[in-house]
């Protein structure tokens, strides 16, 4: 795991947009893993003037999202698929056919969630995958309590989490929905490479565990540990509770004086 602490959403925009842009410079067809919410969106729309300005096209490339509500009618502005096409794969080159979403109004959500499951082993994989965290420490929707080697499946949101995208929602947790399809996290670290990027105070305490806590279900965050090539991309609030803070920091400056 790499840890890089940032002075401003640019910087971190621009760093996680390096590492997606090097996967796809190295291979055209590269699988995207996508996150919807706050986190990514400074990341694609670095990567939309990447795109426009020539230096990274998606024309072959495939993109899975980590989740999507259970539930929410066809074309909710909030729903994942909405999001991801209006946040991003709208905006680039990447075939609107090429960008799954899963299937969150399926009448069998469970059938749905285990076929996208092998939609995406069927792609060969996840090439780059996008994370955020919640304040919870899940990531994708897998909450604390579940399998740390889950595959796809539909899972039950906290609490916590459908207050904090209520924001989303007129501000009212009781329009948010109760139920999602999310990547489990086996298939989560699965992927090739990964970046996750968090802000703000909120996220400071499921930043701590997932860098420094013990892998456990109460931090599902955790898990990625053991992935083989995360970075994770911070502002100074979510990096405030890092105990080992200034090594990170050191580490980082000595990473990118060498690169
Ligand atoms: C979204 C997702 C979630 C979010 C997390 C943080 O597809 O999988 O894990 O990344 O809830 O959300 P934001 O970025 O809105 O704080």
């Amino acid at each position: 795991m790499k840890v890089a602490i940032l002075s401003d959403e640019k910087i971190m925009a621009s760093v996680a947009a390096d590492t997606v842009e090097a996967v796809c410079t190295a291979n055209p067809h590269a699988v995207l893993g996508l996150a919807t919410g706050s986190s990514p969106l400074a990341l694609y729309r670095e990567l939309i003037e990447r795109h426009r300005a020539g230096r990274i096209d998606f024309a072959q490339s495939r993109s899975f999202n980590l989740d999507e509500y259970v539930g929410l009618p066809a074309g909710h502005p909030e729903s994942y698929i909405e999001f991801i096409r209006r946040n991003f794969t709208d905006l680039v080159d990447l075939p609107a056919a090429e960008v799954h979403v899963p299937e969150g109004n399926a009448s069998d959500p469970h059938a749905a969630a285990a076929a996208y499951d092998r939609a995406i082993r069927d792609a060969d994989g996840i090439d780059i995958q996008v994370l955020g965290i919640g304040s919870d420490g899940h990531i994708g929707f897998n909450e604390p309590g579940g399998s740390l080697a889950s595959r796809t499946h539909v899972g039950f949101l906290t609490e916590q989490t459908r207050r904090d995208n209520a924001r989303f929602f007129d501000g009212d947790v009781e329009k948010v929905p109760t139920h999602c399809i999310t990547q489990g996290l086996g298939t989560i670290m699965e992927s090739r490479h990964a970046v996750l990027l968090a802000t703000g105070e909120n996220k400071a305490e499921a930043v701590h565990q997932l860098v420094e806590g013990g892998i456990s279900a109460r931090w599902p965050a955790t898990v990625l540990q053991s992935h083989p090539d995360l970075l994770v991309v911070l502002d100074e609030a979510a990096a405030s509770q890092l105990e080992l803070a200034d090594f990170y920091r050191e580490v980082w400056s000595e990473e990118t004086r060498t690169r």
